[in-house]
């Protein structure tokens, strides 16, 4: 089997750049682990910045989301039983949307196959071969046969566990890493959001977010141990919990439980993010604590990146976007990076803290209501900086 460009991975960044390249008629064909029904219902995201909706809505995927998708002004930060309102539009003149990845997950491979895109399910990648040399090959099994997929490039959007970042020799990849000692425990709720924009919620007990995926779902957020244990989480407690955190700031309503899970957190950055003829995109080049809500959307902006740099690339045999596709990717990985752990230690209580960091978490927080500065700088960076 043949392609221009082997990608490994049907997540947010697989499947956008295979849109991307169709569009300008580059061949791609990507492989994916699991079964269609399994990667639609994967429970995971939920917010677009601003220009990550504009991109799906300009290729075509956006039909949906303009119905479904909510529009959101701002965030709602709640402190000491009191809810400071952070108005994106007012500020930057941007919004985000809440519409669930894995919406746009679904949305992505009905309109890839409707362009006659080659999306192999079931398909999973076991080697990648050559990447230092004109042409390497990707490995995979499929529907019980060893297979290989020769290609000129291969993208690495396998996610955070998979093959493509551990396929580059030891010694090229720098890791930067940052572990958080908590976790979030995650509900899905037959129930109505306590507020029509999300609450982050700063309390003495530890962080909430009150998400949504429509107008009677909510998705709701603790922090937890690292190492939580669900199942000493009745849905009782669970509820109990989340309104001792709102701090009496709004009413919560409760309802069914339809899904519930523990996620650790952890930022990790490898640099570079290309060796050879390999390029990694998305998660499985960099992970981020999910309080700044980024993960898709860098996924997304780093294919973005890499089809200009295929394009040059296959138009005019330009090689130098390939070339600075490493650089120009981590310049905005590593300002998400920094508004994720901004966000996540204004936030939340760390074991050894001390009074002094709950003083200045405080004044952070009365300063961003407070201050049109602050404010400003939080609306810029939550809704979506611009792209390169
Ligand atoms: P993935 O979505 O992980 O896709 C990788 C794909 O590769 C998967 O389908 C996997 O099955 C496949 N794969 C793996 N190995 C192989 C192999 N060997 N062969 C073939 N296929 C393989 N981000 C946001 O932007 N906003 C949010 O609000 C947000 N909230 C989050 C909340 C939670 C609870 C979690 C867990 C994450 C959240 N994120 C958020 C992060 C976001 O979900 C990820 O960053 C995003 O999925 C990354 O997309 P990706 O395409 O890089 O990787
Ligand atoms: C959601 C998750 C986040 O991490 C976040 O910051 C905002 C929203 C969500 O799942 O809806």
């Amino acid at each position: 089997m043949r392609t221009q460009v082997g990608i490994i991975g049907a997540g947010p960044a697989g499947l956008m750049l295979a849109l991307l390249l169709r569009r300008e008629g580059i061949d791609a064909v990507v492989l994916e682990s699991r079964s269609r029904a399994y990667v639609e219902q994967r429970v995971r995201a939920g917010l677009l910045e601003q220009w990550a909706r504009d991109l799906l809505v300009e290729i075509g995927a956006g039909d949906r989301l303009q119905r479904e998708g909510m529009v959101h002004d701002g965030i709602r930060l709640s402190c000491l039983g009191r809810l400071h309102a952070i108005d994106f539009r007012a500020l930057v003149g941007r919004t985000v949307t809440i519409y669930d990845q894995k919406e746009v997950v679904k949305d992505l491979i009905a309109l890839l196959i409707e362009r006659g895109g080659e999306v192999l399910f079931e398909a999973e990648a076991t080697a990648v071969d050559g990447i230092t040399r004109d042409a390497p090959a990707i490995r995979f099994r499929h529907g019980g046969a060893e297979t290989t997929l020769d290609c000129d490039i291969v993208a690495g959007c396998d996610g955070f566990h998979g093959i493509a970042r551990p396929a580059i020799p030891d010694g090229v990849l720098t890791v930067y890493e940052r572990g958080y000692p908590f976790g979030w425990l995650g509900i899905l709720s037959e129930s109505p959001p306590p507020s029509d924009e999300l609450i982050y919620a700063y309390h003495e007990r530890g962080f909430a977010l009150f998400s949504m995926r429509a107008p009677t779902v909510s998705r709701l957020y603790l922090q937890c141990a690292p190492d939580e244990d669900v199942e000493r989480w009745s849905d009782a407690r669970i509820f109990d919990e989340l309104e001792t955190r709102l701090g009496g700031s709004c009413a919560l309503a409760r309802g069914r439980v339809l899904q519930k899970g523990v996620t650790p957190m952890r930022s990790v950055v490898v640099e570079p993010m290309q060796h050879g003829r390999l390029f990694l995109a998305g998660d499985s080049a960099h992970i981020q604590p999910p309080t700044g809500a980024k993960g898709m959307n860098l996924a997304f902006a780093d294919v973005v990146y890499l089809s200009r740099a295929l394009v040059a690339h296959y138009r005019q045999g330009r090689s130098d976007g390939l070339d600075a596709y490493s650089r120009t990717c981590l310049d905005r990985v590593w300002k998400a990076q920094r508004f994720s752990w901004f966000m996540t230690q204004l936030l939340h209580r760390f074991p050894d803290e001390t009074a002094f960091d709950r003083r200045r978490q405080l004044a952070d927080i009365t300063y961003l209501a407070g201050s049109t500065a602050a404010a400003t700088a939080l609306a810029e960076n939550y809704s979506g900086l611009p792209l390169a």
